[in-house]
């Protein structure tokens, strides 16, 4: 276990560090962020969102729950993404999954896990919108692997089912919307290169928020 006291003895070696590379580092610091991703991740210890990307503070904003989630109702992840296109202008949004996520492994177990039970729904409502792909694979290894990506696309979809992705996408040209999952066994990062585009025009058939194709409610209708 690592001692409390040694935290705040790692705390001032990194900042001499910082300082002996950039004497102004924490005024800059202090002034403003303008970070240009927004990272959504698992809480998982091991995996750092900035440590993964090689991103100084500063460069990406964070937002990290169990498995990643992007809920509809959580006020949290919400507030986060409104932030980071609304006031920072973010370029581009990552929904970063791993395998090996323990979230991810407890939701494929049918068992009553109390408190989690809502939580987990999210990613059990995943695994029933693919369950046809999911059982035709055999290896539980490799269908819990398969599950985590596939959850990481329905978030990533979640995320451009916002207002906010769709109007400042239609406004600005972004932000662009990823999905990655980070590799415990090798420590890569793998691009899922989801189609942001087609997925955007898919949902919006449905999902339309940016106000623009809006003859449907024109007649008064709820
Ligand atoms: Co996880």
């Amino acid at each position: 276990m690592v001692r409390y006291k040694t935290i705040f003895e790692n705390n001032l070696k990194w900042v001499r560090d910082m300082k002996a590379r950039d004497v102004d580092f924490f005024e800059k610091l202090a002034r403003d962020q303008t970070p240009d991703y927004l990272y959504i991740g698992c809480s998982d210890s091991r995996v750092p969102a900035n440590e993964i990307m090689g991103l100084e503070p500063g460069e990406v904003f964070v937002h990290r729950n169990i498995a990643n989630l992007v809920n509809n109702t959580d006020l949290n992840v919400l507030s986060v993404i409104n932030y980071a296109i609304v006031h920072l202008k973010v370029k581009h949004i990552v929904v970063c999954g791993h395998y090996n996520c323990g979230g991810v492994k407890a939701a494929m177990v049918p068992k009553d896990m109390g408190i989690l039970n809502p939580w987990l729904r999210n990613i059990r409502d995943v695994y029933r919108m693919h369950h046809t792909e999911l059982d035709a694979i055999k290896d539980e290894e490799q269908r819990y692997n398969r599950l985590v990506e596939l959850n990481v696309l329905e978030q990533a979809t979640n995320v451009i089912k916002t207002a906010n992705v769709q109007k400042s996408y239609r406004a600005n040209g972004y932000p662009v919307v990823h999905g990655w999952v980070f590799d415990l066994h090798t420590g890569v990062l793998i691009d899922l290169n989801i189609n942001f585009e087609s997925i955007l025009r898919n949902i919006q058939s449905i999902y339309d928020l940016t106000g623009i194709t809006s003859e449907h409610t024109e007649d008064g209708d709820i």
